[in-house]
């Protein structure tokens, strides 16, 4: 096959005239950080999952942080999440003095195996974290059952779940706290940004206090006409806040999320047709249960050739990838802390090695997906 010239990137970001004109009519209405742009984009995340409150963040990982320091992690608790997950949580939990516990995924979706979770549990145990692996959902009956069972936090990573449903409920929609991220990666993006989801409104306080200093009131209303500069500080915090312009840009992106997440399952309806029937290549699997996949990523497992050898050759034929994830439990200083951990951990390991993630994002053409499908083609009769 003919090899084409232009560089097919795993992810492109799909920002229009609404997305530029809503950036530039916040800068030019004088109000650039956290305001009233931000307040409507977490309006817009109760909407969508159900849940009361949401609380804006510089990213994902900010908040992630901050769930940690809320539930009070100490030297010692546990926090039982898959290893099958970005570093960022488990260097959140780390650094708060907790230890992540591993529990082995399902090789077909990658999402945390539910069956694993309950023999997990210790006295140390404070939360559970199941990710919505690219944007199939976990199990939440299971996950909210034990959680009930032994008194234990849920927080959903709900980065790949922006449009994921499990049984009819939107993710962050069950009542406990859930973690989106707009890295430009994600179904929608704010360059860098990131929301927690809750039900909880005395959480939603103390993120909100966290988030800006620990400063009890927001900027935009002690500036405000007539507003009171003074401030108290009640406990150190951090400033992990999102601006106006990110929200202007996220709020113009998640007026198209439905059409975003329209095309994805096109293209990954075309993936999995292309594909289905090809030796040397594991499609991702769907969960047995009523769900609707947010398709994040299209992350397929290569088996036939060396997993090295096959992002090689994507390359030659100009196609992005990526690996989502390299699994934590084989990052050095997890590996020095609590040794090797495979063995627990088998079909995480299996799918480590094989996993590559394909071009996926509402930009491309169908004639994009089918010249990916004939280059794996190629690549894997050739061996
Ligand atoms: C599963 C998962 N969790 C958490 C994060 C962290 O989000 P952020 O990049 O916004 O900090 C990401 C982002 O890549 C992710 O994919």
């Amino acid at each position: 096959m003919k090899i084409r010239e232009d560089f097919l990137p795993l992810n492109r970001p799909s920002i229009g005239e609404k997305e530029i004109n809503g950036v530039v009519n916040c800068l030019k209405s004088g109000w650039i950080t956290t305001g009233p742009l931000c307040k409507q984009f977490e309006d817009m995340f109760c909407g969508l999952t159900g849940a009361p409150h949401a609380v804006s963040f510089c990213s994902g990982t900010a908040g992630m942080h901050l769930m940690m320091l809320a539930l009070g992690l100490q030297d010692g608790d546990e926090v039982i999440t898959p290893s099958m997950t970005f570093a960022s949580t488990i260097n959140m939990i780390v650094r708060c003095g907790a230890k992540p516990v591993f529990v082995d995924i399902h090789y077909d979706t990658l999402n945390i195996n539910e069956a694993l979770i309950e023999a997990a549990v210790t006295e140390r145990t404070k939360a559970i974290i199941p990710v919505h692996f690219a944007g199939a959902p976990a199990d939440m009956d299971t996950v909210l059952e034990i959680a009930g069972k032994y008194n234990l936090a849920v927080i959903e990573d709900a980065a790949h779940a922006l449009g994921t449903f499990y049984k009819g409920i939107h993710a962050g929609g069950f009542g406990q706290t859930a973690i989106f991220s707009f890295h430009p990666l994600k179904n929608i993006t704010t360059g860098e940004g990131g929301m927690i989801t809750s039900g909880d409104s005395g959480l939603e306080r103390r993120l909100r206090l966290l988030r800006f200093h620990g400063i009890e009131r927001d900027a935009w209303k002690r500036y405000g006409k007539g507003g009171n500069p003074e401030y108290d500080i009640n406990e150190p915090g951090f400033k992990y806040n999102l601006t106006d312009i990110q929200a202007a840009l996220g709020l113009a992106q998640f007026a198209r999320l439905e059409e975003f997440n329209t095309r994805r399952r096109e293209l990954a309806g075309l993936y999995l047709e292309s594909l289905e029937a090809l030796k040397g290549l594991d499609m991702p699997g769907v969960p047995p249960y009523p769900h609707f996949h947010s398709w994040h990523l299209f992350v397929v497992k290569v088996t036939g050739i060396d997993r090295g050898a096959f992002m090689k050759k994507l390359a030659e034929y100009n196609i992005g990838y990526g690996i989502h994830f390299p699994p934590c439990h084989r990052f050095s200083y997890i590996k020095k802390i609590y040794g090797n951990l495979e063995e627990k951990l088998a079909e995480t390991e299996l799918a480590a090695d094989r996993i590559v993630s394909l071009p996926l994002f509402p930009g491309m053409e169908d004639y994009d997906v089918f010249y990916v499908c004939e280059a794996i083609k190629e690549i894997l009769s050739n061996g």
